[in-house]
């Protein structure tokens, strides 16, 4: 049966802090009080799926599991058509280097570039034509969960543009803009991007 979210306490769970500002600007109208699983000092799970919501749902049940609140995850990335939908789910593996000292970082601009490098090595013919998705995961602490999937259309364009937004938003043009996610104002993002997408889809089966 189909659950819906009640006021009060949510973990996010999430350690990336730009997803994490972004969910709670889409909550912040719902009652709901939603606490990071960074804040809270939960571990972050191997994503050890191969979809987005095997991975989401292993974030949610992790958090729920480690907190006895819900959780709401999110597992998302970037599809790129002539790269046979790569990153995919891989999307932020492909940021993962070694930058600092203590251990391992991630380098959005040499995550940017390996796509476009791939992007250029298929001929200026390649299409551009790629897709954020976004598979939202709310797990309850008894093991229940509910999931939805959110898309946004767009193509990836090069050099990058933009200091708004996070990850790979400075090449990603939306279906019928000229703007990329990072130079869009962030709710002109949030009223059109697949993490809104999702939402929608959340807020109608378990916020209203
Ligand atoms: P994961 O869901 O934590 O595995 O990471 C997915 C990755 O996809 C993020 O770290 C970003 O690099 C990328 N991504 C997801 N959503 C967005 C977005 O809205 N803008 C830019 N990059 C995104």
């Amino acid at each position: 049966m189909i659950r819906r979210l009640t006021p009060g306490q949510l973990v996010i769970a999430s350690h990336n802090q730009g997803k994490v500002r972004e969910i709670r600007d889409l909550l912040s109208p719902y009652g709901v009080e939603p606490v990071s699983a960074g804040e809270l000092g939960l571990p972050e799970p191997e994503e050890t799926g191969t979809t987005f919501a095997e991975n989401a749902l292993l974030k949610a049940q992790a958090s729920a599991a480690g907190s006895g609140l819900v959780a709401l995850a999110d597992d998302s990335g970037l599809i790129v058509d002539a790269l046979g939908g790569m990153p995919g789910v891989y999307t932020a593996d492909w940021a993962e280097q070694a930058t600092y000292e203590g251990g391992p970082g991630r380098d959005w601009y040499m995550a940017m570039g390996k796509v476009e490098g791939k992007l250029v090595a298929l001929g200026s013919d390649a299409a551009r034509t790629a897709r954020f998705v976004c598979t939202l995961a709310i797990a309850w602490p008894d093991g229940h969960h509910q999931i939805y999937e959110g898309k946004v259309e767009g193509e990836l364009t090069w050099p990058p543009r933009g200091t708004l937004g996070f990850g790979y938003d400075p090449v990603f043009v939306p279906q019928g803009h000229q703007q990329t996610f990072a130079e869009l104002d962030p709710a002109a993002k949030h009223a059109m991007s697949h993490r809104a997408d999702a939402f929608a889809k959340l807020v109608a089966e378990a916020l209203t």
